[in-house]
């Protein structure tokens, strides 16, 4: 029986040299891949309570719709700066290869909401960690962080433990 892991392809040298680029949308558009990923994910955070699911662009979204659907929560969407259209807070970050912003409505989450987090991939974790500095400045709390890989030589586990997160993720 195929696991998560078989499902995902790497293709070398993709946005830039160097960089492996763990590729998910073998994984996505497999029907047997995709609940299982998704059944997966959760399978943590079974009888916690959570109010909303944030999910990182872009892939964060299609894992982040699906949960939220599947919980029957409420789904937020963290966006690269210049895509959402209401008031906003942003946030810099470094990425494994180069830097951005991240928005997110400023009115999306109320104070002592309880928030997963949800993304693909984990690599250096400043992405992740603009989420979450993002959703804290709401007031809201992040109650879990998942993913589907963790790269764990890019140090983005520790970087999130030092932060008190717990991380959940489903392969290497
Ligand atoms: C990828 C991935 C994570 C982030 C992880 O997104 O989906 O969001 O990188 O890297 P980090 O842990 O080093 O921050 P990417 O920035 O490629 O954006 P995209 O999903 O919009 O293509
Ligand atoms: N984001 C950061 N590093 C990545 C990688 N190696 N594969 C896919 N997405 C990434």
């Amino acid at each position: 029986m195929k696991t998560v892991q078989d499902y995902i392809r790497t293709i070398p040298d993709f946005p830039h040299e160097g960089i492996m680029f763990r590729d998910v949308t073998t994984l996505f558009s497999d029907p047997r891949g995709f609940r299982i990923a998704i059944d997966q994910l959760l399978h943590p955070y079974a009888g916690q309570p959570i109010d909303k699911v944030v999910g990182l662009e872009a892939r964060g979204f299609i894992l982040g719709g699906a949960i939220a659907h599947q919980l029957s929560l409420g789904f937020v969407p963290i966006r690269k700066k210049g895509k959402l259209p209401g008031k906003t807070i942003e946030q810099a970050y470094k990425l494994e290869y180069g830097e951005a912003v991240m928005e997110v409505h400023d009115d999306v989450l109320q104070p002592g909401e309880k928030v997963l987090l949800v993304d693909d991939l984990l690599a250096t974790g400043g992405t992740a960690e603009a989420g979450i500095k993002l959703i804290e400045r709401m007031g809201a709390e992040v109650i879990g962080c998942a993913f589907i890989i963790d790269l764990p030589d890019l140090g983005g586990r520790k970087k999130l433990a030092a932060l008190g997160m717990d991380v959940h993720a489903l392969c290497a």
